[in-house]
């Protein structure tokens, strides 16, 4: 059974979410479709959402804090108002764009797993290193391993290169196929695939060996949209 995640990352209001996660949620239930669907809305537009056992509502990033002075950020006390236990770490324009390194992802990482989170893990190389080739590609992404413990029941792996990410170019078969055949080969966890998955491409993308799921952003923030890829994905089964 494969996964599908969206990212709204700084896109959707309050608004706008509800609506979405309300038509989702419908869709889920009218069509039986049940494989695991995770939807990550920017913070302000958090809630309790009603919904089906096979939609979580997760957020895309939090401080490993219950509370205190850390402006501009959320801690547990905010997530799990609304019941949410479930949170992005890693993602590359958190650590690219938001300078987070890898001690502070791992603290992330480590202060999550001990309140038993889901937890989805990014990794992905930048193109430089995806241009000096796989050995060098491999190793950058087995450093974005340093301090997070693999053995974590509840962790979901999504390889994103950062290149492929908002670019509308995703990365090719052969290259998510080498990838992912090595990331599974070190660590048996699920492993989703993200950078520019859309209608064109997810069905392809879904049918390569070690791909468990895919996580998506710009496609998935047309609801229409994102409803017929859950409908592609739940047909993969
Ligand atoms: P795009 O689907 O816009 O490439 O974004 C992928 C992503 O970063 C999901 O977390």
């Amino acid at each position: 059974m494969k996964i599908i995640a969206s990212n709204f990352k700084t896109n959707h209001t309050r608004k706008t979410t509800n609506s979405f996660i309300t038509n989702l949620n419908d869709f889920l239930q009218s069509t039986n479709i049940n494989n695991e669907v995770y939807i990550f809305p920017p913070a302000t537009a958090l809630d309790s959402f009603d919904t089906v056992s096979n939609l979580s509502i997760g957020v895309q990033n939090g401080y490993f804090t219950k509370n205190g002075s850390f402006t501009g950020e959320i801690g547990t006390d905010q997530i799990e108002e609304f019941g949410i236990k479930t949170i992005l770490i890693g993602h590359s324009e958190r650590r690219h764009i938001l300078g987070e390194d890898q001690k502070t992802i791992a603290l992330k990482y480590n202060y999550y797993k001990a309140l038993g989170y889901k937890i989805i893990y990014c990794i992905g190389e930048p193109l430089e290193v995806k241009q000096s080739g796989l050995t060098e590609t491999l190793g950058y992404i087995w450093e974005q391993f340093d301090g997070i413990d693999l053995n974590y029941e509840n962790l979901i792996l999504a390889y994103e290169p950062v290149w492929a990410i908002g670019t509308g170019i995703s990365a090719t078969i052969e290259d998510i196929a080498t990838i992912h055949k090595k990331i599974k080969k070190k660590i048996s966890k699920p492993l989703l695939y993200g950078g520019s998955v859309k209608l064109a491409n997810i069905q392809e993308i879904l049918n390569i060996p070690n791909v468990d799921g895919t996580l998506i952003g710009t496609a998935s923030w047309q609801i229409d949209d994102f409803k017929e890829m859950c409908k592609i994905t739940n047909n993969i089964n």
